[in-house]
């Protein structure tokens, strides 16, 4: 008993002095490795198109602020969002929320947007996303940081690709494949 309780204390002193070298070799981040009972989340990918119209008699995006320089321009979006590339096909949603230009030094968009869905099991349920967009890259990658409706507790990410842009009227349609776990 006596030394199975020595050897006990002993393990765990060098536990705690192993930890704190650990410690002493990492000034500013510590690394934990936590275990969780197991619970079934279900996964979710969604596929749509995005439609920037910020031209014409309609737009569905609007510049609200617009220094002289592109830099801080902010812009309000209220996108449809299509099963398809073509602006007539089925709306499965609409992109709400803003974009602003948030980079000096390349195209890096600051994105805070709701895709709110309006079609199917998922109509009136909603994912946001707030993260960075360099629209000139082939491919970005955006958080899905929550949820709501058969969303809740929400966590993914956005990957987009812009398919067509118009230099003249600077309408875009950008295709968005959606990773989220959820409850
Ligand atoms: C989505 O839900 C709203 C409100 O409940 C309803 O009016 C609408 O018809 C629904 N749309 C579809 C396509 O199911
Ligand atoms: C989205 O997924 C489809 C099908 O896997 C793929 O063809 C397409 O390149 C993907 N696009 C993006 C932006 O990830």
């Amino acid at each position: 008993m006596a030394s199975y309780l020595s050897s006990t204390l002993y393990s765990l002193s060098l536990t705690l002095i192993l930890a704190a070298l650990a410690t002493a070799n990492l000034p500013f981040s510590a690394h934990f490795v936590e275990t969780k009972p197991t619970t079934t989340r279900k996964m979710t990918r969604l596929h749509f198109y995005f439609h920037d119209i910020v031209s014409g008699k309609n737009p569905t995006a609007i510049k609200i602020i617009g220094p002289k320089s592109l830099f801080g321009t902010t812009v309000v979006i209220d996108d449809p969002l299509t099963i398809d590339t073509k602006p007539d096909s089925l709306v499965v949603g609409r992109a709400q929320g803003l974009y602003a230009m948030a980079s000096q030094h390349d195209s890096g968009l600051l994105m805070t947007i709701n895709f709110v869905f309006t079609y199917g099991k998922y109509n009136g349920s909603a994912l946001s996303v707030m993260g960075r967009n360099r629209v000139f890259d082939v491919v970005r990658e955006m958080p899905v940081v929550g949820g709501s409706g058969v969303f809740r507790f929400a966590r993914g990410y956005a990957l987009a690709s812009t398919v067509r842009y118009n230099l003249k009227t600077g309408n875009a349609v950008v295709e968005y494949n959606v990773t989220v776990m959820h409850d």
